[in-house]
């Protein structure tokens, strides 16, 4: 028997059934917010990770399906759903159109090469929302609320954290001071943290070792170094979301596993699911789309795990639905293909091919949770009937063909 491979799973009965409970409700909102599909390839060149996520990052570093293909071409299974946007961005030369606004919403497979644990998988799905050439804040808030609405509809509960990473005028500066600062404590950072000074320091903000948490509660803070127009943002976003009564927490040390954020970066934790607590991230990108050879556009999205959220989803009851059509001889089984064709118009309808006695016929209704099992047999055929039976209310009616 071959299973899936290790951090892998199928999405089948109950799960697939979350799945789409879940795609449907986002996809819904993000409609109501202005967003249109986009689907991207699974397979992008290595180089747009690289240069997007960044080369410094685990995902780029050590977590790519990369691989060359049958044409010499370096390519890797997408690690997010970002980059990927962009490029479909640039290369419809939507960055041209200067002054329109996009936004899109997607969602999919994405493949992390990680260590498999509890909501860490090496294949899961993200439903996540870019939207393009809106420069303000309120974009910000607004999809920070999409989120909101989208898990308030879901039934999911959150904790909300925000932090700001700056932009190219403030952050060299901080980074400086940063690297100064953790230079002077570089004998007791771990060995991550000592790789990371040179390569990516903002990134050993967010070590996960409790040693070095307690050292950077010295070090110099983000927030403290913002320029005024990015402090400005900061404190506007913090107004909007204090106006709408939207619950948040200021993490200085939230500075997110890509590269290509600057200014507003948040994150939503569930306390319900284990050490892998991330339900969504985002923020905003403004340098990317030129990063990527496009015409500078302010940017800013977010994806969900829709596997981590997947156990905090309470679907509704299934509702008995649609028609059951069987019949009782071999005979008669040929007429259901034309009462199934007129009622599948508008309802979902389950044929029955082999003949059956009545009793096995109302068993299969319900085992695909039909509202009507309806079947004909030599007298029904006779007189130009159906025999309908509704499932819900037990009542039994013959009706004839044509009406029904
Ligand atoms: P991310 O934080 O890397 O951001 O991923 C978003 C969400 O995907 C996480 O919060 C988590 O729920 C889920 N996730 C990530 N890795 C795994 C995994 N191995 N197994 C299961 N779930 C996982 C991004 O990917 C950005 N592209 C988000 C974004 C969009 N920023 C701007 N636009």
């Amino acid at each position: 028997m071959i299973n899936p491979l290790r951090g892998m799973k199928d999405l089948t009965f109950e799960d697939s059934q979350r799945f789409v409970y879940i795609t449907t409700i986002a996809t819904d909102i993000a409609k109501r917010y202005g967003y249109k599909y986009i689907e991207t390839p699974l397979l992008e060149e290595t180089a747009l990770f690289r240069r997007s996520v960044g080369e410094s990052s685990d995902i780029v570093g050590k977590e790519m399906y990369q691989f060359t293909d049958k044409g010499g071409n370096d390519v890797c299974l997408r690690p997010e759903g970002t980059a990927g946007v962009v490029r479909s961005f640039i290369s419809s030369k939507l960055d041209r159109q200067q002054g329109q606004k996009y936004k899109f919403y997607y969602y999919g497979s994405m493949f992390r090469y990680e260590r498999p644990q509890k909501g860490r998988l090496r294949s899961f799905h993200q439903f996540g929302c870019e939207s393009f050439g809106e420069g303000s804040v309120c974009e910000d808030f607004i999809i920070i609320e999409m989120i909101g609405d989208i898990f308030k509809e879901l039934g999911v509960g959150y904790k909300l954290q925000i932090n700001s990473l700056g932009c190219t005028d403030c952050m060299p500066k901080y980074r400086d001071s940063l690297v100064s600062f953790l230079n002077s404590c570089k004998d007791e950072l771990c060995e991550d943290c000592n790789r990371r000074i040179e390569s990516n320091p903002i990134r050993v903000l967010d070590c996960k070792n409790q040693s070095c948490q307690s050292l950077l509660t010295e070090s110099p803070k983000l927030l403290n170094n913002l320029c005024e127009n990015c402090d400005n943002d900061f404190n506007k976003l913090k107004e909007l979301l204090d106006m709408s009564k939207i619950d948040y927490e200021v993490n200085t040390n939230l500075v997110r596993g890509l590269d290509y954020y600057n200014k507003t970066a948040f994150e939503f934790i569930s306390n319900e699911i284990g050490s892998q607590s991330a339900i969504a991230g985002g923020g905003r990108y403004d340098k990317l789309v030129e990063y990527l050879d496009g015409k500078s556009t302010p940017a800013v999205g977010f994806a969900i795990g829709i596997e981590r959220i997947m156990e905090l989803v309470n679907i509704p009851d299934i509702q008995r639905d649609g028609y059951y059509l069987g019949s009782m001889d071999s005979e008669s089984v040929d007429m259901l293909f034309g009462i199934a064709s007129s009622k599948r118009k508008s309802h979902k309808v389950t044929i029955e091919y082999s003949p059956k006695k009545l009793k096995a016929h109302l068993k299969g209704a319900d085992k695909v949770n039909a509202r009507y099992c309806v079947v004909i047999g030599e007298d029904e055929v006779r007189d130009g009937v159906v025999w309908v039976k509704d499932l819900e209310t037990k009542e039994e009616n013959r009706i004839a063909k044509d009406e029904f």
